[in-house]
């Protein structure tokens, strides 16, 4: 992951010709099936090792903060990277969710210590000034300040990804109070982050390419849309989310070339072909959306295309590849042209190659069907010969007979992975392009967490939906668009001492939409003593627009770090508006926000009796 500045580590390179042949430290083997079973347990354990405060690698690291290796040295990764430390955390996340009760203090420790690196000051900003884009942070929640490849704009939404998982349990599980107080406030500023920042440029995941990232983008465009439906759960709004959503997943688009995704803009000197845009797929996989192309679903025809691509691309360069044949499992690297720790294959990549085909898998077995599009052709002939285009039902031999291959095809990705763990079941960052010797970062916590999802899904244990059907649509015309704040410190870590689960709420009378529905308005403004805020709308109740009929706000939960005017007013379901705020200043000029009016449409739904409207002055 951290090479700072690709160049210099070109000195590191090597041509695949300097390869000779060598013997395969192979590792005996028993089946895939008995590796996992043994190797699952060391990976989790592997992970919890290297979270603070009480992981057994990472002594000094604080509660909470998940470090990406205990290496100190050639490479130092004793730091913790927001992309790689809310990646593992969703993988706890789901995991606590199928079962594994004994996480949930790991998860809300790496919670609270969010809320708290969320107000970090640091080289790329503050909270509300761009701050949330630095990549990494000393394990003790202080900023790193040297040099870096920043910002990196896919830890915010991969953050919000794993906060709003947990936070859905929640609420599920009667707690949705706890998930209001202690985890939306951080979920909102990431929400933010992301609305204001998604157009504007950033390093890619691997810290070298400044552009624009296929991953990046991706993973923005899902957070987006379930971070819009956890608000409308706790009865909030984003309407920024909804605003700039579809824009994200109309930049998204862009990166199809046609027969592969071109993983950055900005990569000059590269061919574009990147693990980066597997990790796209897999981590915006939606069991729920089937095998669409304009989220690049893992069994779109566009995913699966890619996947031959840049799989392919590792084929020829490293000679632990030599004389596998297309269709074949291969040793995958980050992107063909890579250098950096001798430009190995990884443990990661490997795995989610492997990962991208058993989501195909789950989806082909949920949709009932396999459909072979010119564009996914050619993968599909690689592990089935006789592939055409056309589409194959359940219960036909030939859906039989490709999912058979491609369950094939993806264990033998992950038994490269086998072949080259080591006997104590510790995974590094890379392992050699020539002998498959583990090397690099040591106990790579992304590792880890990447061999346990590649597991699950192996295992057809998905993720929930983030509700990519309701968010596919793609505009017809792309703009470049922002939409800011609000930003306010989150302040509550103090999570129920009984845990989840303990209350449950239960409602036993017939659930009728109300004949009002309380709605407030909360406007995030800095204003000076003597100034008020106002709002206005179209509708009589915000009196028609008339600044004198206006509705004054209330200041009464004003601070300085969050500068709160509110006001609650009965309006009546369904009802659709549009509305402003202003601010009458001490000598009474009134000033407008600026354009565009906002607006919003009371929800009407059973049960519901009141809404909040985050708003921060515009
Ligand atoms: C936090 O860690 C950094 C990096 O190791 C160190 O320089 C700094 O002194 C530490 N700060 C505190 C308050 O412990
Ligand atoms: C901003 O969005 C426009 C429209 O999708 C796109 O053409 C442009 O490349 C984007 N720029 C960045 C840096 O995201
Ligand atoms: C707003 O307009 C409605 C209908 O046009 C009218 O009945 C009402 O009195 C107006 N209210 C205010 C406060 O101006
Ligand atoms: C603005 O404030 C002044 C002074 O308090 C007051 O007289 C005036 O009515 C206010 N204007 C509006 C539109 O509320
Ligand atoms: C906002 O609403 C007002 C009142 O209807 C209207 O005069 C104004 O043109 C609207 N602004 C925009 C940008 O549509
Ligand atoms: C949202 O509103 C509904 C209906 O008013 C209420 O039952 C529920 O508790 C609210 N949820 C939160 C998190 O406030």
């Amino acid at each position: 992951m951290a090479s700072l500045v690709a160049g210099a580590l070109c000195i590191l390179g090597l041509t695949p010709a300097a390869f000779a042949r060598a013997p395969v430290a192979a590792r005996a083997t028993g089946s895939l099936d008995s590796f996992l079973a043994t190797e699952t347990p060391i990976a989790l354990q592997g992970v919890l090792n290297n979270i603070g405060p009480n992981g057994a690698d990472v002594a000094g690291a604080s509660a909470g903060i998940v470090v990406a290796s205990p290496s100190r040295s050639d490479p130092n990764y004793f730091y913790s990277w927001t992309r790689d430390a809310a990646l593992t955390a969703k993988y706890l996340v789901d995991a606590f969710i199928a079962g594994n009760k004994d996480l949930e203090q790991t998860i809300q420790q790496y919670i609270s210590a969010q809320a708290k690196v969320q107000t970090i000051s640091n080289p790329s900003g503050d909270l509300s000034t761009g701050g949330l884009g630095e990549p990494k942070f000393n394990v003790n929640e202080t900023a790193f300040t040297g040099p870096w490849g920043r910002p990196q704009r896919d830890g915010p939404a991969l953050r919000a990804t794993a906060l709003i998982a947990y936070a859905n349990y929640l609420i599920d599980n009667g707690e949705a109070s706890t998930a209001d107080e202690i985890i939306w406030p951080i979920v909102q500023n990431d929400l933010s982050y992301i609305t204001q920042y998604w157009n504007s440029s950033t390093f890619d995941l691997w810290e070298e390419v400044e552009g624009s990232s296929f991953f990046t983008t991706a993973v923005q465009h899902r957070a987006l849309v379930e971070g819009n439906a956890l608000a409308t759960r706790l009865n909030h709004t984003c309407s920024n989310c909804v605003s700039q959503a579809p824009q994200v997943l109309c930049f998204l688009q862009s990166y199809w070339t046609g027969s592969y995704v071109l993983a950055n803009f900005g990569g000059s000197g590269r061919s574009g072909k990147d693990v980066n845009s597997i990790l796209g797929s897999i981590h915006t996989f939606d069991p729920a959306g089937g095998c669409d192309d304009s989220t690049f679903q893992p069994c779109s025809a566009r995913a699966l295309a890619n996947h031959k691509v840049v799989t392919d691309s590792f084929r020829s360069i490293y000679a632990i590849n030599s004389g596998i044949a297309e269709g074949s499992a291969v040793a995958v690297g980050r992107y063909p042209e890579d250098v950096y720790q001798g430009g190995n294959p990884w443990y990661l990549a490997t795995a989610a190659a492997a990962e991208q085909l058993y989501d195909a898998i789950y989806q082909w077995k949920k949709i009932g069907s396999i459909s072979i599009t010119d564009v996914s052709l050619p993968f599909f002939q690689d592990i089935y010969p006789s592939a055409a285009v056309g589409t194959y039902n359940s219960g036909s031999t030939t859906f039989n007979d490709i999912i058979s291959a491609v369950q094939t095809y993806g264990d033998g990705y992950l038994s490269i992975v086998e072949k080259y763990t080591p006997s104590d079941g510790s995974l590094t960052e890379q392992f050699s392009r020539t002998d498959g010797t583990p090397l690099s970062a040591s106990a790579l916590t992304w590792s880890y967490a990447s061999l346990l999802t590649a597991s699950a899904r192996r295992q057809s244990v998905v993720p929930a939906s983030w509700g990519e059907s309701s968010a596919s649509s793609v505009p017809a015309v792309c703009s470049a668009t922002s939409a800011t704040g609000p930003y306010s410190t989150a302040t509550n870590t103090v999570w129920p001492s009984s845990g989840s689960g303990s209350s449950t709420t239960t409602s036993s009378a017939p659930c009728t939409t109300p004949t009002s529905v309380a709605v407030t308005f909360d406007e995030i403004v800095s204003t000076s003593y003597g100034e008020t805020i106002y709002l206005a709308g179209s509708i009589p109740e915000l009196g028609n627009w008339s600044t004198a009929s206006a509705i004054p706000l209330r200041a009464d939960a004003y601070t300085n770090s969050n500068p709160l005017w509110y006001v609650t007013v009965n309006l009546p379901p369904g009802t659709s508006f549009e509305y402003k705020f202003f601010k009458n200043q001490t000598d009474g000029t009134i000033v407008w926000e600026d354009d565009p009016n906002r607006s919003y449409t009371v929800p009407a739904y059973c049960g519901q009796t009141t809404a909040i409207l985050d708003d921060s002055w515009q």
